[in-house]
């Protein structure tokens, strides 16, 4: 059986340049420094934007990278959805967003389908950050799990490691590239783990392999007793 290889880097709060922490400006040296960075390392990268993105920026100056809704990958489909909104860091799908989606999945009929959004649409026991979830997933969850294709949803925005399911769907979230947050803290709490990512093997058959990785041997330490980021 085939497997392709797929690697999530999430919430990378990039600053304006290599010496920056901590900064997640969202300007557009950030995103030429991303540009350079993906190129480097000469792989085929799709991205969506979070919460502290400048989405019009990103698509001008991500100049090797074409923002791309769906992308194919073997025998699979990935779809990426905004669920960012103007001048808040609370998720939300727009209507048209769901009649994108909605497009997008039939385009994709035939393919095992991996869906991806910034936002987590299910409470993790991080009372802070609960508040911030998906403030209307039902109507996306409904057209999700009508799709028998659809075979994960994949998020960030929570900078921090979730493997469980969303009603019937399987869900996973993933640490930051960047700082973590503390797991079931009910107020903002920030964890010392290291940068972290997920890596997927998705099979030609629709079989699915996750896990998490942390970086080893990273000697930078948070902050842990910031209030706030
Ligand atoms: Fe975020």
């Amino acid at each position: 059986m085939a497997v392709s290889k797929l690697i999530q880097i999430t919430d990378l709060h990039l600053g304006e340049g290599p010496q920056s922490v901590l900064a997640g400006t969202s300007s557009a040296e950030s995103y030429i420094m991303l540009n350079q960075l993906l190129k480097d390392y000469d792989k085929q990268a799709v991205w969506l934007p979070g919460n502290h993105d400048n989405a019009e920026l990103m698509e001008q100056h991500l100049t090797d990278y074409p923002s791309y809704p769906v992308s194919e990958l073997g025998n699979w489909g990935i779809l990426t959805l905004d669920s960012s909104q103007p001048g808040t860091p609370v998720g939300h799908i727009s209507d048209e967003e769901l009649r994108r989606v909605d497009d997008r999945l039939n385009q994709l009929a035939g393919k095992s389908i991996l869906v991806t959004m910034h936002h987590c649409p299910i409470a993790l026991g991080c009372q802070w950050l609960d508040k911030q979830r998906v403030n209307n997933p039902n109507s996306l969850y409904d057209l999700l799990a009508s799709h028998n294709d659809v075979k994960l949803v994949v998020t960030g925005h929570v900078h921090q490691q979730y493997d469980g399911l969303w009603g019937d769907l399987p869900l996973y979230t993933t640490p930051s590239s960047c700082i973590q947050f503390k797991q079931h803290s009910k107020d903002f709490a920030i964890s010392d783990q290291p940068p972290g990512y997920r890596w997927f093997d998705l099979g030609s058959n629709g079989t699915v392999r996750t896990g998490v990785e942390f970086i080893r041997n990273f000697d930078q330490h948070p902050d842990t007793d910031n209030a706030g980021y």
